[in-house]
């Protein structure tokens, strides 16, 4: 059992993914939710109906009611910086949901906030965090695969108009950043990113081929890395009925093929190797909420653990950028129908 004190943790934003921090820092030894913070008094009073918290609806009173040592940032993805900023000036860590933010000014204007104050700052990215990535990555680095060549990201998923109707932020480019990409390929983006190396080049193409949205609903690229090694990129919510998102892996002596979280075909020619049908659980292929919450508690547990004992978390909001940057470029690319070098 511990005796240290507990990292005092108050969520704010109280939408759809909240649920799962405050179910993972509820589990977590050393932590513990001691506030939640709305966007209106209603959405507050109707909070604190379902947690046993104090639901505050201004973050300035949340702090000088509180004492809270890190903030789990779950608002809309377009106002990350806000509270992120008023934390980092009074001293509080901050982890918040993908992405980053929706610009890289904004993100950018995050890690300096974190980094001036000497505050901590992380950003979910769970998918990192499931068995079948990690063996993924442990294979890489035995050099099971040989050299990396090439690798695709796929994230052929299905959202209806319901979802899109549901919060007003979604699919606009102030609240979203975008659509597809920003908001759902991101994930297998940033996989793909954590594999093959840093972007030198990207030629990208977006397009809204299926809702009535501003962001785009399909997205294609072209990646060149500073490493030699190439990818593509292929994201979507239009393609009915919603497949779960691959990530696939090609080196001199190997393959690997991750599909819903895991792996489901692995070739070596060094090794025994397996292919396996995957029965796609915790993929957010057609429903945005069927993910499970244990990834995200293993992220938090190390965001805690990063506190408690002064270390960098495993994804900092420097990585966290990464993805972001890329979007941002395949988005810039598209409109200026060229070739953009990062
Ligand atoms: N890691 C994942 O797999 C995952 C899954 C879903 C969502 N997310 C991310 O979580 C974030 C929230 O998504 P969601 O699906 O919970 O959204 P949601 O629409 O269900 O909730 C949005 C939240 O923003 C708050 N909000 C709205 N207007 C506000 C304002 N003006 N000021 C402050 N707060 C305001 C609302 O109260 C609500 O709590 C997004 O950044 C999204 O990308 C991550």
């Amino acid at each position: 059992m511990s005796t240290s004190p507990k990292i005092k943790f108050a969520i704010i934003g109280t939408g759809s993914i909240t649920k799962l921090h405050i179910q993972s820092i509820e589990e977590i030894e050393n932590a513990e939710v001691v506030a939640l913070c709305s966007s209106s008094k209603e959405r507050a009073l109707e909070t604190e109906k379902i947690y046993p918290y104090p639901c505050y609806y201004d973050i300035t009173t949340l702090f000088d009611s509180e004492t809270i040592d890190a903030i789990s940032i779950c608002t809309y993805s377009g106002n990350h910086l806000e509270s992120c900023v008023e934390a980092a000036k009074r001293g509080i860590h901050v982890i918040t949901e993908k992405p980053l933010e929706v610009s890289l000014e904004r993100a950018d204007a995050m890690i300096e906030a974190c980094s001036k104050n000497n505050v901590l700052l992380g950003c979910i990215f769970q998918s990192r965090f499931k068995p079948d990535y990690i063996r993924l990555k442990e294979a890489i680095d035995q050099g099971l695969l040989g050299d990396i060549l090439h690798g695709n990201a796929y994230i052929n998923w299905y959202r209806n108009e319901d979802y899109y109707q549901s919060s007003s932020w979604r699919g606009t480019l102030k609240g979203d950043g975008g659509a597809a990409l920003i908001n759902q390929g991101i994930h297998t983006i940033d996989l793909l990113l954590d594999v093959m190396g840093e972007v030198e080049n990207v030629y990208g193409q977006v397009k809204t081929v299926y809702h009535d949205i501003e962001g785009e609903d399909l997205g294609m690229a072209i990646l060149n890395f500073k490493n030699g090694r190439t990818a593509t990129i292929q994201g979507s919510t239009a393609m009915y009925p919603g497949y779960p998102e691959r990530l696939e892996v090609y080196g001199t002596d190997g393959s690997i093929i991750l599909e819903g979280g895991q792996i489901v075909s692995f070739h070596s020619k060094k090794q025994e190797t397996t292919s396996n049908k995957s029965n796609h659980t915790g993929s957010g292929a057609s429903d945005p909420m069927s993910i499970s919450y244990l990834y995200h508690k293993i992220q938090l547990e190390d965001f805690v653990d990063s506190i408690i004992n002064h270390h960098e978390p495993l994804i900092s909001g420097v990585d966290g950028r990464a993805p972001l940057a890329v979007i941002q470029a395949i988005y810039q690319s598209s409109k200026e129908q060229k070739l953009l070098t990062l």
